[in-house]
């Protein structure tokens, strides 16, 4: 899809050509002398037509544009949070008929950086179709959205982040959505290589041979019971200084999970395809970072693997040598996550990271603590947790903090290794988290559990891209802190930056937010 960014007043907007306008009209609305305020406003008193949250008034045909179709929503406060709401009811309600080419704007408010930002987003997510597996490929009408703005110039930064977020946003939910033999582990390592056609990304896949050689025993010991072979793969992103510490992100990719010998029941099992959207967050954000450029270094791990039961398969009570050098006795084979993601938050120590997140589909536990709202945030950093929930506020994609107090570990002991893979059944997800800390001693370390968040379940099953947007502004706002970046050698310099966007050496104020 498509988006442009254009300046325009309501009249200007009423006589653009395209298929839909979408007025979202904010409580401020003030009408002018111009058709469509006229045409609003009579809507108003009419009773037909209200500026709270949710309302909508289609209309065909209405002399007062020049669009065949014209849609109102209400946008109460203008808010970027009420946009949202607004554009998703208004891109919905064009969404059964032939709009390809839409104008979506805002009346009785100016939407700053954030709204701007949140308005792209929202008209991307309520258009997005998953067409990869179908046969015939009905694919997404919308082919073009102009965003209009008073002055398009104040507000270039929020509409560049937005377009990067959906790029991330729709690669996290298209290897979400796929089934699981459609994104193998070895698919999943293609679609990361994919991602070094964007500038300053760099790509390393391993393969088994070289995962046994690095001794990551606790990660080889999930992938023993599939004949899929398992792959761990390395991303980079270079957008600042050359001595500037990696932020490093480490997603779960397990890209299918039957529990293995401690199997699961069969009711839903097939949503277990979903349990690697932690490494399709960290592939989604990559591409984001592509778009965006920002001044950050940023590293990428995922180890994947399927969880398979087979005669070669992990036993309950085995016990396995991670990379660390902990044993562990693996006492439920369906906590497997934990066993991947442990042999690469030891992996991740040779960047002496600024900071490591880990982003897996760890829980059930989680789902039932927090739902589908907030991702469970696990942070010993408060400056980490602190970033990661204005990040999630920002970027309407939130996380909760939760407790890390050494009493949930209680239930890991183990009498034949340094520690067992599962606790009790309560604290599930603290308890997961606690295990995972044990791996993370060497730098600041943040864990989000998103099992309740990155897929949907029901008739609107589907990846949600969650937490991509979180992430992103995440790692933007890094970008602030961090020191200004030093330029580079001229000679590489030379031949690279004319494939490059100029690069931020600040954040804008609304960027960081
Ligand atoms: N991938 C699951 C977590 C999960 C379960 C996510 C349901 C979303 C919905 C994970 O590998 C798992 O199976 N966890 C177990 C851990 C238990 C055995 C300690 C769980 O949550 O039941
Ligand atoms: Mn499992
Ligand atoms: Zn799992």
């Amino acid at each position: 899809m498509n988006f442009e960014l254009k300046s325009f007043d309501l009249a200007a907007a009423a006589a653009f050509k395209c298929d839909a306008l979408l007025l979202l009209v904010a409580d401020g609305f003030k009408p002018g002398k111009d058709p469509l305020s006229q045409f609003v406003q009579q809507a108003v008193k009419a009773g037909d037509f209200e500026t709270k949250a949710g309302k909508l008034l289609q209309s065909y045909q209405s002399a007062a544009v020049a669009a065949p179709r014209l849609v109102l929503a209400g946008a109460a406060d203008g808010s970027a949070r009420q946009l949202r709401k607004a554009v998703a009811a208004g891109v919905a309600a064009c969404r059964a008929n032939t709009v390809k080419r839409l104008l979506v704007l805002v009346a009785g408010a100016e939407p700053d950086d954030h709204g701007v930002r949140q308005l792209v987003q929202a008209a991307a997510e309520a258009s997005y179709v998953y067409v990869t597996t179908k046969s015939v490929p009905e694919g997404r009408k919308l082919q073009k959205v102009t965003v209009g703005v008073a002055d398009a110039n104040a507000v270039r930064q929020g509409f560049a982040h937005g377009l990067a977020a959906v790029a991330g946003i729709e690669m996290a939910k298209e290897w979400g959505n796929r089934p699981a033999n459609h994104a193998t582990p070895t698919m999943l390592g293609e679609a990361a290589r994919s991602l070094t056609r964007l500038p300053r990304i760099k790509c390393e896949v391993l393969g088994p041979r070289e995962v046994a050689k690095l001794g990551m025993g606790s990660f080889m010991s999930v992938a023993q019971g599939s004949k899929e072979p398992l792959r761990f793969i390395v991303l980079h992103y270079n957008g600042g200084a050359r001595d500037q510490a990696p932020q490093v992100l480490v997603g779960k990719g397990i890209t299918f999970d039957t529990g293995g010998i401690s199997i699961k029941p069969a009711a839903e099992m097939d949503e277990m395809k979903f349990d690697m959207c932690g490494a399709a967050s960290v592939l989604g954000t990559f591409r984001a970072l592509g778009e965006l450029q920002p001044a950050v270094n940023v590293v990428g791990l995922i180890p994947s693997c399927e969880n398979m039961p087979d005669a070669g398969a992990l036993k309950p009570g085995d016990v396995v040598t991670s990379m660390s050098g902990q044993t562990i006795e693996v006492l439920n084979t369906d906590a497997e996550g934990r066993l991947i993601l442990c042999d690469a938050l030891t992996y991740a120590e040779r960047f002496k990271p600024a900071a490591v997140v880990d982003i897996a589909t760890l829980t059930g536990a989680c789902v039932v603590a927090l739902g589908g709202v907030h991702s469970g945030l696990f942070s010993p950093s408060e400056p980490l947790a602190a970033a990661l929930l204005a990040a999630g506020a920002s970027a309407h994609d939130s996380c909760w903090r939760m407790p890390l107090d050494d009493d949930y570990a209680e239930g890991l002991k183990s009498n034949f290794a340094d520690v067992g893979n599962v606790g009790g059944r309560a604290g599930g997800a603290v308890s997961a988290a606690k295990f995972l800390q044990r791996f993370a001693t060497q730098y600041p370390w943040a864990h989000l559990d998103i099992a309740g968040t990155a897929w949907k379940s029901g008739a609107a099953k589907g990846s949600t891209g969650r937490p991509v947007g979180l992430l992103l502004d995440y790692l933007v706002a890094q970008q602030a802190s961090a020191p200004v970046a030093a330029p580079r050698k001229p000679a590489r310099k030379a031949v690279a930056s004319a494939a490059r966007a100029p690069r931020k050496t600040k954040a804008t104020p609304a960027a960081a937010a």
